[in-house]
C-alpha cells in the first residue's frame, strides 16, 4: 500500500515552516553567520564521498527543525521505505519504482510481484559486461570482420540523456579507441551530422528505448539501418551492427534485432531513472565493465545513506527540504545547478529531465489539485562560462535563484595552475552571492555616489557548495543518486507521483495527427493559428 495522501499545506508543520520563513525573510546571511561562528561546521554534511556545505542557506536551527518536521508530516520516510521495498508507488501506472535495485548487491533480495528482481539485474549486467568486453577487445566485429570503432546510441529522453551525460563526464576513463555518438532528435540533421565521417563497417548502433515505440528513436533507427545497408550493400549483415536495449522484447524482434543481442530491463525502472540499467550499455562499452560497476557502487553508497541516515543528516533530504523552502515560501521559481567541471557540461541537461519530468505535476497522488508550488525549473551550465553570461541576474536581478555549486578537489586533468583558478572562482561566487557588497562598502572604495546603487550587491542569495574529491565513475554515480533521491523527497513532500509523465502525451498525439496533414491538402480543423502555420509549411514545401 502506497502511503496515503496528506493535505500537506493544511498541516501545522506547513504553517510552522511558513512562519519561520516569514521570520527569516529579512534576515541576511551576513547576520546568520555573524551570530553563529560554528555555522559552517554544523551545516556541512558528508555522505558517500560527497561533502555538502549548506551553511549559505537562509535558515537557522529552528527553521531547519521545522523543515524536517514537515518532511515527517509528509511521511517521507514511509514513502521512501515503500519505494525501496518494491511497493507500487507509481500508482497511475501501477508500477514499482525500483531504480535502486539496479545497483543492489548480488546477494540482496527485492521482490516484485512474487519475484526476486536482483538475480535478473545481475544476469543483464553480466551479459552487458561480456558484450562490452567483446566490443572493446575487438572480438565483436562488423559485417566485414573489422572491429568496432564507433558506437552510436539511438534513444531519446531517459534513453539518451544519462549515457550521453556520463560518457562526456567520464571521457578521461573511456577507451580512446572507441568513440560514442548520441542521436536523439527526430530532426534528420541530428542523425545526418552524427553519421558524417563514419565507416559503416566499424559502426555499431545501440537502439535504446524502454518502449521501443518512441517516434524519434524508431524513425532514427530505421534511417540508420537504411544508411548501413546503403553503405555496405550486399555485405551488410544488420545483426552485426545493431543491438537493442528495451523492456519490449517483442517489438525489438519485429525490428529485426536478434534477441541474443538484446539487453532487457523492467517496467519498474522509469525512463529518467534508467541510466544505470542496460540503457547505460554505450557507457559501459566506453568505460568498461569495471568502470560501470564503480558507478553503481557510488550510487549504492548514496542509496544506503538515504535509506538509513536520520533526516537531519540525510543529504538528499536536506537538499529536498531546502528546495521546498525556497519554492514555497520565497517564491523561487528555478534552481540552478552549476558544476565547476568542464566534463559535467551535460549534467544539468540530465537533471532537467530527472527533476522536471518527475515533479512537474499539478495534482496530488489522489488526483486532487495542489494549491501550492511543485517542481522548480532546473537549469545551469558549467562554471566559469556562466559567470560571463547569466550570473549577473543571479547577483543583481530581482529573482531569487538557489544554486548548487559542484566543486572538485582535483581536476580530471592537471593543466598548470588552472584548477586553482577554477576553484577560486566557485568559492568566490558562493561568497559573493551570500554576502554581497553593501552600499557603504562600495562608497568607502571611493565610487562616485551615482554609481553606488549600480555597484552594490544585495547578497543573501542561497547556495549549497558540494565538494567532491575528483570526477570519477564512483563520484558521478553518487551525484546522480543524490539528485534522484532529492527529487524523490520533494515529490513526497508535495504528495505527487514523481514517476509518471502524462504531460508528454498530448503533444505526441497532436504531432501524430499533424504529420499526414503536412504532406496532403486535407481539410484542417485546428485553431486558426495552427491551421495558418500548417498552410505556410505546406506552401513552402511544395514551391
Ligand atoms: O516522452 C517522454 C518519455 O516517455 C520519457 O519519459 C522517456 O525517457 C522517453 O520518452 C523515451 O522513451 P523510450 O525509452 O520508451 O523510448
Amino acid at each position: 500500500m502506497s502511503p496515503k495522501t496528506v493535505e500537506i499545506d493544511a498541516t501545522p508543520e506547513w504553517a510552522a515552516a511558513a512562519e519561520h520563513a516569514a521570520r527569516l525573510r529579512d534576515t541576511h546571511l551576513r547576520d546568520l553567520f555573524a551570530a553563529d561562528t560554528d555555522r559552517a561546521d554544523r551545516l556541512t554534511v558528508e555522505a558517500a564521498g560527497l561533502v555538502a556545505d549548506y551553511s549559505k542557506h537562509r535558515v537557522d536551527a529552528a527553521a531547519l527543525e521545522a523543515l524536517f518536521a514537515l518532511a515527517r508530516a509528509a511521511d517521507v520516510e514511509g514513502h521512501r521505505d515503500a519505494m525501496l521495498r518494491g511497493e507500487k508507488i507509481n500508482t497511475t501506472e501501477d508500477r514499482a519504482v525500483l531504480h535502486t535495485a539496479l545497483r543492489a548487491p548480488r546477494d540482496a533480495s527485492i521482490v516484485v510481484d512474487g519475484e526476486d528482481v536482483v538475480p535478473q539485474v545481475h544476469e543483464v549486467l553480466d551479459r552487458m559486461a561480456a558484450f562490452a568486453d567483446r566490443v572493446r577487445g575487438g572480438e565483436w566485429t562488423g559485417s566485414t570482420g573489422r572491429r568496432i570503432r564507433t558506437v552510436v546510441n539511438i534513444g531519446i529522453g531517459g534513453s539518451d540523456l544519462g549515457p550521453r551525460m556520463a560518457y562526456q563526464a567520464l571521457e578521461p576513463y573511456a577507451d580512446p579507441e572507441i568513440a560514442c555518438r548520441f542521436v536523439s532528435n527526430v530532426d534528420g540533421d541530428d542523425l545526418a551530422s552524427n553519421l558524417k565521417g563514419l565507416d559503416a563497417e566499424q559502426t555499431l548502433f545501440i537502439v535504446a528505448s524502454k518502449t521501443f515505440t518512441t517516434l524519434e528513436t524508431m524513425t532514427n533507427a530505421r534511417a540508420a539501418r537504411d544508411w548501413l545497408v546503403a553503405q555496405l550493400g550486399e555485405k551488410a549483415d544488420v545483426a552485426k551492427h545493431f543491438v537493442a536495449v528495451s523492456t519490449n522484447l517483442g517489438e525489438v524482434e519485429q525490428f529485426g534485432i536478434d534477441p541474443a543481442n538484446t539487453f532487457g530491463f523492467w517496467d519498474w525502472v522509469g525512463g529518467r531513472y534508467s541510466f544505470d540499467s542496460a540503457i547505460g550499455l554505450s557507457l559501459m562499452v566506453a568505460i568498461g565493465p569495471d568502470g560501470f560497476r564503480e558507478l553503481l557502487a557510488g550510487m549504492r553508497a548514496v542509496d544506503e545513506h538515504f535509506a538509513s541516515a536520520p533526516l537531519e543528516q540525510n543529504l538528499p533530504v536536506i537538499m529536498g527540504v531546502l528546495g521546498v523552502w525556497y519554492r514555497e515560501f520565497f517564491d523561487a521559481q528555478s534552481h540552478a545547478v552549476l558544476p565547476y567541471a568542464h566534463y559535467l557540461s551535460r549534467f544539468t541537461d540530465y537533471l532537467q529531465q530527472l527533476d522536471m519530468e518527475s515533479n512537474g505535476k499539478r495534482v496530488r497522488r489522489d488526483g486532487t489539485p495542489v494549491d501550492y508550488q511543485t517542481g522548480p525549473i532546473v537549469w545551469g551550465t558549467p562554471g566559469t562560462n556562466g559567470q560571463h553570461a547569466y550570473y549577473q541576474l543571479i547577483h543583481q536581478g530581482t529573482t531569487l535563484i538557489p544554486v548548487d555549486f559542484i566543486a572538485f578537489l582535483h581536476p580530471a586533468e592537471e593543466v598548470g595552475d588552472q584548477h586553482d583558478l577554477l576553484t577560486a572562482n566557485v568559492l568566490a561566487q558562493a561568497e559573493a552571492l551570500a554576502f554581497g557588497k553593501t552600499a557603504e562598502q562600495v562608497a568607502a572604495e571611493g565610487v562616485a555616489p551615482e554609481l553606488v546603487p549600480h555597484r552594490t550587491f544585495p547578497g543573501n542569495h542561497p547556495s549549497t557548495t558540494f565538494v567532491v574529491e575528483k570526477l570519477t565513475p564512483r563520484t558521478l554515480g553518487a551525484l546522480v543518486a543524490l539528485y534522484e533521491h532529492k527529487v524523490f523527497v520533494q515529490g513526497a513532500i508535495w504528495q505527487i507521483n514523481s514517476f509518471d509523465q502524462w504531460g508528454v502525451e498530448l503533444g505526441k498525439a497532436l504531432a501524430q495527427r499533424i504529420v499526414p496533414e503536412l504532406s496532403t491538402d486535407s481539410e484542417l480543423s485546428h485553431d486558426s493559428s495552427t491551421n495558418a502555420l500548417i498552410r505556410r509549411y505546406r506552401a513552402a514545401r511544395r514551391s
